[in-house]
């Protein structure tokens, strides 16, 4: 019986990891299986589903949303990734013990570092949005050694917030939380990150055009949507443009490789997924 795994969340249907995780267990010859599970709508659907693939024998799942937050309850054990976004999208079930990560940040990193070959030491880093997406990246921004990191939200009080909260875990790495409406004139940076839910919605996050420095790589953390309007915004600006895939990619790999020690080599699911940016 190949080992079991799974991705939780609500809605599902629409889940790439399945996929991912199939095309990395076929190239790595790992036995397992890999399903999708509705966590559902009503309240205590998430838990439900995690202790009843849990009895049924799994091994460890991904979750997304909207339950990242009750994954990280639901943990007796968390990676400071994890503990610091308040989020967790991956758990292992190791004797008895309910371990949690949240690899996003990383995979956003693995992303931009190998896969578009941006180291991100020395670089000015913008994250807009001051929700889930944002917190996850905060962290592994400062790991790579992030030069300082600006976090702008149309609300702006959530950003300031944000940032205090977050800033005593970044070992000096310099962090700010102001209001969109503040970045005219506060300079121009290396890599700008669009964090926010804007993009589903058509809609992109008041950004000028003085916020991309010469060269800079605007990042939409959504996948699969094309040239969203920050991309086209970004994109006449001057910036080099990219779009999520990469990241989920690479937070699935990296998942894969805490589940079965074996990491698998992500460019080809990654050329099979991507969708041309126009
Ligand atoms: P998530 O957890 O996925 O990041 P969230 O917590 O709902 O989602 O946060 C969504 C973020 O997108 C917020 O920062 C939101 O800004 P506000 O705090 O001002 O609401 C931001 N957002 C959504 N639509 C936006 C838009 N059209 N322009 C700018 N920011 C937007």
């Amino acid at each position: 019986m190949p080992d079991r795994y799974a991705v939780i969340g609500h809605p599902i249907a629409h889940s790439q990891s399945p996929l991912i995780h199939r095309l990395f267990a076929e190239a790595t010859g790992q036995a397992l299986v890999y399903e999708a599970i509705d966590g559902g709508a009503q309240e205590g659907g998430f838990a439900q589903a995690l202790a009843a693939f849990r009895a049924a024998g799994g091994r460890g799942v991904n979750v997304t949303l909207p339950f990242k937050l009750e994954a990280l309850a639901a943990a007796d054990v968390a990676s400071d990734d994890a503990r610091v976004a308040g989020a967790a999208n991956a758990l292992r079930f190791d004797r008895g013990r309910v371990e949690a990560q949240n690899f996003d940040g990383t995979g956003l990193v693995r992303d931009i570092e190998v896969n578009l070959g941006l180291p991100l030491k020395g670089r000015r880093v913008l994250l807009l949005g001051a929700g889930g997406a944002t917190r996850g990246a905060v962290l592994p921004m400062a790991r790579a050694g992030a030069a300082c990191i600006a976090i702008a939200n149309r609300t702006a009080d959530k950003a300031g917030a944000l940032a205090r909260e977050l800033a005593p875990h970044l070992a000096g790495v310099p962090l700010a939380g102001v209001g969109l409406d503040a970045l005219a004139g506060a300079g121009a940076f290396d890599v700008v990150i669009n964090a926010t839910s804007a993009s589903l919605t058509g809609a992109a996050p008041a950004v000028p055009p003085g916020a991309f420095a010469p060269g800079a790589l605007a990042y939409d953390m959504v996948y699969g949507k094309g040239l969203t309007p920050f991309l086209k915004l970004a994109q006449a600006a001057g910036a080099r443009v990219a779009d999520g895939t990469g990241m989920l990619v690479e937070q699935a790999a990296e998942a894969f490789a805490w589940w079965r020690g074996v990491r698998p080599d992500t460019r080809p699911v990654l050329a099979r997924l991507a969708v041309p940016l126009g």
